[in-house]
C-alpha cells in the first residue's frame, strides 16, 4: 500500500499582490521520488520552504508522516518529527572558515546524531557526494560545484527518510550531475523518499517515478512520465533532406508544407514546420496520429518530391515537449482569465 509521507492541501503563499503558490494540493508518496519541474518562478523553492518551516504559508495545510502511518500537522509535529527529512534548498550558503567535518558535525549534534555516531555520517555524507579528501579543508577554497555537493551532503548527513532537494544538480559540471543521479538512484534503493526540484528535465525523467508540473504557482500536471506522455496531443518529425533548399524558396516551401499539414492535423500550431538548415532539413509538429505521419510524408515524398533521407519521429526530449506544451496552455488560460476578469 502507498503511504504518504507528505500532504499539501490548498497551500497558499502570497507576497504582497504576488500569489507564489496558489492552492497547492499534492502529496508524497513513501519511498519514490517525486520530480517538481516548472518555469523560473513557478514556485517550486517557495513550496519547498513552507515544506521545511522557513516561511508560513499564507493559508492551507501542510501534514507530514508522523512515523507511524498516519499523518499530522507540520506545525504541530515535534521537531524529531523533522529529523527525518533533509534539506537542500536554494543554493547552500557556508562560512568559507570552516570544513565540511566542522559544518557536517555542527548538522549532526543539530539534528540529534548520536554523538558516536557523528564521525561515521560524515564519513558516508562525504563518501557518497566525493567529497572525503576535502574532510577537513576550508569551505573558502572550494568552487561553486564543491559548494553543491556539500549541501547535497549536509541534506542528507542524518540519513533522512524523506529528502527535500532543491535543484541539487545547479553548477555541476557534467560528470558531477550524473554523479548526483547515482546518488538520488542510491538513496531510492535505500527507500528514502526524495523530492527534487530541478530544471534538468532528462534528469528527472531518469530518475523520477512521478513528475509535477507547477506554473504561475499552480500544479498542472502531476503523474508517471508515461502516462504524461499519453496526454501529449503534439510530437514532432525530423525531417532529413539530401541537400539545402535554396534560401530563397525556403518561405514559400515552409507554408505551401504548413497549409498542407493543417488540412488533416489538429494540431494548433500556427507554422508546423520549421526548416532547418543545420540538419538541413524540417522539423514538423504534428497530432501524433500515424495517419497523419503516413500523409506528411507522402505530401513530402510524392506531391512535393523532396530528396528526403531520413524521416523519423524524434523521441529524445520527450519530457521537454510534454513540460512547454503543458507550460504554453497554462499561460494561455492564464492570460484569458486575466482578460475575462479584467472585462
Ligand atoms: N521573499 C520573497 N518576496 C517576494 N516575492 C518572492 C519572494 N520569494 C519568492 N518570491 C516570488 O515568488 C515567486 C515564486 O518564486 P520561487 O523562488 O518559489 O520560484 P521557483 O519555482 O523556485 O523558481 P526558480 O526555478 O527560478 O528557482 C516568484 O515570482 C518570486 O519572485
Ligand atoms: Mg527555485
Amino acid at each position: 500500500m502507498t503511504q504518504t509521507v507528505v500532504k499539501f492541501s490548498e497551500l497558499k503563499k502570497k507576497y504582497h499582490d504576488l500569489i507564489a503558490v496558489n492552492d497547492l494540493n499534492l502529496e508524497i508518496y513513501q519511498g519514490e521520488v517525486l520530480g517538481f519541474v516548472g518555469p523560473n518562478g513557478a514556485g517550486k523553492t517557495t513550496t519547498m520552504k513552507m515544506l521545511g518551516g522557513l516561511i508560513k504559508p499564507t493559508s492551507g495545510q501542510i501534514e507530514i508522516t508522523n512515523g507511524n502511518g498516519s499523518l499530522a500537522k507540520a506545525r504541530e509535529v515535534p521537531s524529531e518529527l523533522y529529523r527525518r527529512f533533509g534539506f537542500l534548498i536554494d543554493i547552500p550558503a557556508f562560512y568559507g572558515h570552516v570544513t565540511p567535518r566542522k559544518i557536517l558535525g555542527y548538522y549532526c549534534r543539530l539534528l540529534g546524531v548520536p554523538k558516536e555516531k557523528i564521525e561515521k555520517q560524515i564519513e558516508w555524507a562525504l563518501k557518497i557526494v566525493k567529497l572525503t579528501r576535502w574532510k577537513n579543508k576550508k569551505i573558502k577554497e572550494f568552487s561553486k560545484g564543491m559548494k553543491q555537493r556539500l549541501g547535497l551532503a549536509q541534506a542528507i548527513v542524518h540519513e533522512p527518510d524523506v529528502a527535500v532537494l532543491d535543484e541539487p544538480q545547479t553548477g555541476l559540471d557534467p560528470a558531477a550531475r550524473i554523479q548526483v543521479r547515482k546518488i538520488m538512484k542510491k538513496l531510492k534503493d535505500l527507500g528514502k523518499t526524495i523530492f527534487l526540484s530541478s530544471h534538468m528535465l532528462y534528469e528527472i525523467s531518469e530518475i523520477c517515478d512521478r513528475i509535477a508540473i507547477i506554473n504561475r504557482g499552480e500544479l498542472i500536471a502531476v503523474d508517471k512520465l508515461v502516462n504524461l506522455e499519453q496526454k501529449m496531443t503534439k510530437q514532432e518529425i525530423g525531417v532529413e533532406l539530401l541537400e539545402p533548399i535554396n534560401p530563397n524558396n525556403v518561405n514559400k516551401l515552409v507554408k505551401e508544407i504548413s497549409e498542407k499539414i493543417k488540412a488533416f492535423s489538429e494540431n494548433d500550431d500556427k507554422i508546423p514546420v520549421v526548416y532547418d538548415e543545420n540538419i538541413p532539413g524540417f522539423h514538423i509538429y504534428y497530432d501524433g496520429k500515424p495517419s497523419s505521419r503516413k500523409n506528411i510524408h507522402k505530401i513530402l515524398t510524392s506531391d512535393l518530391k523532396l530528396p528526403i533521407i531520413g524521416f523519423s519521429r524524434v523521441r529524445t526530449s520527450r519530457l521537454e515537449e510534454l513540460y512547454i506544451e503543458l507550460v504554453e496552455n497554462n499561460e494561455i488560460k492564464y492570460t484569458q482569465n486575466n482578460k475575462l476578469k479584467r472585462r
